[in-house]
């Protein structure tokens, strides 16, 4: 059992973004790869007598890679690792793990919502201290290590046991290999009146959990199934697969549609709800209605004293800048702070720790609090379910109660998935060069009001990031955004998010895509997609 030094060479392209480096999994296997971004993870957070959590969303090459991972913070001198038993930690239950038990960080193998398997994806990213994804300074610190790095060490131990727990030794290291729901369900415990969703479960309420084939399975079975006593069989695909049993396990419409049948189907049962590949992702879907994540933040924070841990009111809210404004809504009424934020987590990240806000989310079907620093998909399930235990309405009455209350936020996002990347920069760019002549231009029969590429100050660091989506705002409070997606591992992605407020109760009950119309055509007008990517049609709409 000694440590060795392996002689290699920077690797190019392994620059982390928004949610850590992404690649196919062929490109994670190729010798050193993963190696290399491993190293030059430890060479800038240090490894000598620190203590990290790992785990993973379960796919294909997780467990291997947990294996190198481990033995190669064996040999840069860690003192103890926490693994999931099985190398298995959903994304916010990995959080959890960091801050319960004080670590000095952690390494999550994941690539989220993307399809897993030999040819799919594979990912990997650090978490801070706080639970959280690393800021940008980290990312792109690790991003330079890996340009210049010319050695790795670790140790040539055997494999260890990952499914059996308890603490062995791995050269001078401790692993200790834990139970991955245990301290995550205790935590929910403590957040969430679980008599009254038993009660609510006993008056014979009665939900569909879908998760995916993915890394959620056991968290639902144990938190919904067990300890609040919904039928065995309420959570679907509950065993995590490698390949995600060839789905996508990404929660929304599209690719949770056998969850949207049941919903929309006679054998409906009261709620519904979905996750994604590692967990941090979720979509509500109430019978017969959809919920839309932007909606649903709203929902949660506007109802969020229902349920013991938010008692007390929210210190402020947060979304990312492309979600709707639905949130804001709700905050003006309490009196509170609305953060609009760049797209990604980490952003909220300064905000919760600083104690500004409790609430955060994403359109893109993420949603959370300073109960951990990531995203969380059970999370969010469980406070709809304490607030349906307390008000005893359906999922339709809540919602449309809420819009009679503050309007309605209209909204869809349409992805144009694996376009040209040389194509999308160049429309990006031309539109960009555009935003000064934009205010007082009639488009559709709406003025445009004002037109930005959004920059964020953090209020807490300081910091300012620029470019993240052009924003272009109408006299009628409509919104059209546009951003390139930074998570994609095929050519490029372009995110079209559209928006329309609607105050009067007769005409909240559209469908989005009818009444988002005159928004969308505005939208192609204005960035010329057809011409510029050669699509009209976007192949998500959400
Ligand atoms: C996407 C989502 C974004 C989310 C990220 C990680 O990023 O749009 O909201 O934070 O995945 O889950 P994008 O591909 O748009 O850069
Ligand atoms: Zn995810």
């Amino acid at each position: 059992m000694t440590a060795v030094t392996h002689a290699t060479h920077p690797i190019e392209g392994q620059k982390p973004g928004t949610s850590g480096l992404r690649k196919k999994t062929p490109v994670f296997m190729k010798p050193h790869y993963l190696e290399n971004f491993v190293q030059a993870i430890f060479d800038v957070v240090g490894c000598k007598g620190k203590t990290f959590v790992l785990g993973g969303d379960g796919r294909y090459f997780n467990d291997s890679a947990a294996q190198v991972i481990l033995k190669m913070a064996a040999a840069n001198g860690a003192a103890k690792v926490i693994v999931g038993q099985g190398a298995i930690l959903s994304t916010p239950a990995a959080s959890h793990l960091i801050r319960l038990n004080r670590t000095d960080g952690g390494i999550i193998m994941s690539a989220s919502h993307n399809p897993g398997g030999p040819t799919e994806d594979f990912g990997v990213k650090f978490n801070m201290p706080n639970g959280g994804p690393a800021p940008e300074a980290v990312t792109e610190a690790i991003f330079e290590r890996t340009k210049e790095l010319s050695a790795y060490h670790i140790d040539t131990a055997a494999d260890i046991d990952l499914d059996r727990i308890g603490t062995v030794r791995l050269g001078g290291m401790t692993v200790a290999v834990v139970d991955p729901v245990a301290d995550y369900a205790a935590l929910m415990e403590t957040l969430f009146d679980f008599d009254a969703i038993r009660a609510l479960v006993a008056a014979g309420f009665r939900m569909r959990f879908d998760a995916m084939c993915a890394v959620t399975g056991p968290y639902a079975r144990d938190i919904l199934e067990r300890r609040l006593g919904l039928p065995e069989g309420t959570v679907v695909n509950a065993t995590p697969l490698p390949d995600f049993g060839g789905h996508h396990p990404d929660p929304n419409p599209t690719w949770a549609h056998a969850l949207m049948e049941e919903m929309f189907g006679p054998a409906a049962p009261d709620f519904g709800a979905a996750s994604d590949g590692d967990g941090d992702r979720n979509m509500i879907v109430g019978r017969g209605i959809y919920v839309s994540p932007s909606d649903s933040l709203a929902v949660l924070a506007a109802n969020a004293h229902l349920a013991p841990a938010y008692a007390g009111g929210l210190k402020g809210v947060a979304r990312s800048m492309p979600t709707s404004a639905a949130v804001d809504r709700v905050a003006r009424a309490m009196g509170i702070e609305a953060y609009e934020t760049p797209t990604g987590w980490k952003f909220f990240g300064n905000l919760l720790d600083a104690g500004r806000c409790t609430i955060c989310g994403e359109e893109s079907f993420g949603t959370g609090s300073d109960h951990v620093r990531e995203k969380d998909g059970l999370w969010a399930v469980l406070l709809w379910l304490n607030i349906l235990a307390v008000k005893r309405h359906g999922v339709a009455a809540i919602l449309r109660e809420h819009w009679k209350t503050y309007g309605r936020n209209y909204y869809s996002r349409h992805d144009f998935e694996a376009i040209d990347i040389h194509a999308a920069e160049r429309m990006m760019s031309t539109l960009k060069a555009a935003i000064p002549t934009l205010p007082g231009t009639r488009v559709e029969g709406m003025d445009i009001a004002a037109a930005d590429d959004f920059a964020y100050h953090d209020p807490v660091d300081g910091s300012i990031s620029r470019a993240q989506g052009v924003r272009i705002r109408f006299d009628n409070g409509a919104r059209i955004v546009l951003r390139l997606s930074g998570t994609g591992t095929e050519g490029a992605t372009l995110r079209l998010y559209l928006e329309r407020y609607e105050a009067d109760p007769a005409l909240q009950d559209l469908d989005p895509q009818e009444a988002l119309a005159p928004v969308i055509r505005a939208a192609h007008a204005l960035a010329g997609i057809k011409a510029q990517i050669g699509r009209d049609r976007p192949n998500v709409i959400t």
